[in-house]
């Protein structure tokens, strides 16, 4: 065995072991990071080995070209459904039906599972290796989702045989979900990017399922718990039980809650127990799952048409009851987005005293008509906020009028843009204080400005200090403020300072997609670049009817922005941001390729010409300035009182060019 050969199964064996303590185990050994320092090992091993890929390595779960359409997979054994029992009467009833179907008089021991609210999969392992896998679809045929389904980290490309053989055929059947926080960061950062969020967890693992690029679905946070088999040749098992546990020994997750129940009284405990501990979980589930443990007994109860005589589920209580609607109060989210709260006359859900609930927006309170004073069904979903159902129309008073949301912000006081066609009314001021963290989050993002260093926790601190309230003020930072910080030292500080001025130096498509500008994203910044040459300002007085013109762009993004600069607030933070030294790069070519591919760094009081000029000087001839010397600069260019940049340039042995030296070589 070569090196290469030999530390490629080494990173393998190491990737596949974390994999395992990770998702199966649940005892970690590795932080993420050191987890995926391995994979870059990996990765870039296979990049100079390309013979030495196979196709479980652990770098093969990303990369699959994009699919035009999903094939479909015939499942070997149709996938079945579940009765369901609406309460404990029904679930008693089931375990009478199962004593007389087996005709006995003792109570028969299941397998207790919480039945989790996501997608069911088939996953289909041939000596070992993952060779497809499908959704349900109508429990005969589904669609092939192999490439999705290998991003995600928890399910094994092949089987662990180290405590068990591997069979030569395997089907195994899981429920694909994301977690309730997984869910949350997605749509927030939906939200931040002017995407449409997820109604719940569910919608958002099926939508995330069902991409046909798979590097999409690989960005966001599936998981799985198998509970199931298909077919399979080579293992055989006396009970499911004994299934779940040579699962997990193959390296799949399996639902650490799952338990073998003896008795009625046993299940039943363990629905009421798994109920009231719903809301504590960190997915959702939306009941219980009870099994015969002894497969010849499932085969003695054989199957209905669609639904197995051996399992049923346990449907629990919808998590809805009435209140009064005391008032309806417009609140501002992260984003802008203006959301109708109903305040409620404090009420008991599941265990849970709920006081608000959305009323989403101005059409959902129309289409429900609710009014305040009204009795109103609300419900409530795992970690998802409470929402209003319906009115009790029967309980309205006399009294009550239709509402209606009010044209300002409820936070700043600006008017509110409500685009034709859209439900949700915004308050699109970029100094509104309700906004500030999440506009310079995006600001700072990778996308964005990409501002080093600049994480959440920085920005969470510097708006509750007050140290910014637009991102205009990011600019205007100084050490002082960073380094007085918490847990902030003087060379992070010195950090972020040089990292704020690499970023003023940007480019028109990321400055304006930093505003975060509804619905203008990172495609659209590119092509606003093209059609305006990178001139902000002909943007900035650009008519509805120009930006309409412009191919790619709509009305009602058109109109977006142009509400957005018709805020002068807006316009002010934009001219603030130049006047503090962001330059959109141009994008016309250079005019001369003297200093082509060369870092320049412009130092000291410079006499001769603004740093300005310097930078559009170096840009003109191919160059690109930079704020700080590294060993990437070529050269520095020192006016008088230069002082640490110079003397790094020196110990760099970086050749240092006076102003004048400087204009006589691009002259
Ligand atoms: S067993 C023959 N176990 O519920 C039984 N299903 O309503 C087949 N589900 O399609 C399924 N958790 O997608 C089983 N622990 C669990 C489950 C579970 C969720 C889903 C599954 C199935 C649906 C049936």
């Amino acid at each position: 065995m070569t090196d290469a050969t030999s530390r490629i199964a080494d990173l393998r064996t190491k990737l596949n072991d974390h994999n395992y303590r990770y998702y199966v185990l649940d005892d970690p050994i590795v932080s993420d990071s050191e987890y995926d320092q391995l994979l870059r090992e990996l990765q870039s091993l296979e990049d100079d080995h390309p013979d030495l890929i196979t196709p479980d390595s652990p770098s093969q779960r990303v990369g699959a070209p994009p699919l035009s359409a999903f094939g479909s997979i015939t499942h070997r054994q149709p996938m079945l459904s579940l009765a369901n029992a609406m309460d404990t009467d029904e679930l008693n009833a089931f375990m009478d039906r199962i004593k007389k179907g087996l005709d006995t008089d003792d109570d028969v021991t299941l397998v207790a599972e919480p039945k989790l609210d996501g997608l069911g999969v088939e996953l289909v392992y041939e000596n070992g290796l993952l060779i497809h896998g499908s959704t349900r679809g109508d429990g005969f045929t589904g669609e092939n989702i192999t490439q999705n389904l290998k991003t995600i980290g928890a399910i094994p490309l092949s089987l662990r045989s180290e405590k068990r053989d591997i069979p030569s055929l395997l089907e195994v059947r899981g429920e694909v979900f994301m977690t309730l926080s997984g869910f949350k960061k997605l749509n927030e950062e939906r939200e931040v990017d002017g995407l449409p969020t997820f109604a719940n967890p569910r919608n958002a693992a099926a939508g995330s399922l069902r991409q046909l690029d798979s590097a999409i679905t690989a960005t966001r946070p599936l998981s799985i718990y198998c509970y199931e088999s298909g077919e399979i040749s080579g293992a055989s098992f006396e009970t499911h039980f004994d299934f779940l546990n040579a699962l997990k020994e193959w390296g799949f997750p399996v639902n650490p809650k799952v338990q073998v129940v003896k008795s009625t009284s046993d299940m039943i405990a363990f629905h009421n127990d798994l109920e009231a501990k719903r809301n504590d979980l960190p997915y959702e589930i939306d009941g219980t799952v009870f099994k015969v443990n002894r497969m010849d007994q499932r085969n003695a109860l054989g199957i209905r048409s669609r639904s197995p005589r051996w399992a049923i589920a346990g449907k629990f209580k919808a998590q809805q009851v009435t209140t009064v609607v005391n008032n309806i109060v417009p609140s501002l989210g992260r984003t802008g987005a203006v959301t109708p709260v109903a305040h409620l006359e404090p009420v008991n859900v599941g265990g849970v005293v709920v006081t608000h609930a959305t009323l989403h927006n101005q059409d959902e309170i129309n289409r429900k008509d609710v009014r305040i004073g009204d009795t109103v069904w609300i419900q409530r979903a795992g970690d998802v906020i409470p929402e209003v159902v319906k009115v009790v129309k029967d309980k309205r008073l006399k009294s009550a009028v239709p509402y209606q949301l009010p044209s300002e912000c409820p936070a700043c006081g600006h008017d509110v843009f409500r685009p034709e066609g859209e439900a949700v009314a915004r308050c699109q001021n970029l100094s509104c204080p309700a906004q500030v963290k999440g506009r310079i989050k995006h600001f700072v993002s990778k996308t964005a400005l990409d501002i080093d260093g600049f994480g959440e926790k920085l920005v969470d601190q510097l708006v509750e200090k007050k140290l910014i309230l637009t991102v205009d003020d990011i600019f205007e930072l100084t050490f002082d403020d960073l380094v007085n910080l918490e847990r902030m030292a003087e060379k992070s500080a010195q950090n972020i300072l040089s990292a704020i001025q690499d970023a003023k130096e940007t480019t028109f498509s990321r400055f304006v997609y930093a505003l975060g500008i509804r619905n203008v994203g990172a495609h659209l910044s590119k092509v606003l670049e093209n059609y305006f040459s990178g001139n902000i300002h002909t943007l900035m007085s650009a008519s509805t009817e120009e930006l309409e013109s412009i191919d790619e762009v709509g009305p009602i993004v058109a109109e977006t922005i142009t509400t957005f600069w018709s805020d002068c607030a807006n316009v002010d933070v934009v001219e603030s941001c130049l006047s503090l030294g962001v330059q959109l790069e141009s994008v016309e070519g250079p005019k001369s390729e003297i200093l082509l591919g060369k870092t320049i760094v412009f130092t000291g009081a410079l006499t001769q010409f603004s740093r300005n000029e310097a930078k559009a000087m170096a840009e003109a001839n191919g160059g690109r300035a930079s704020g700080s010397v590294s060993k990437k600069t070529d050269f520095l260019v020192a006016g008088p009182g230069a002082g640490s940049k110079l003397k790094k340039a020196e110990d760099l042995c970086i050749p240092v060019l006076s102003e004048a030296e400087f204009l006589e070589m691009i002259s």
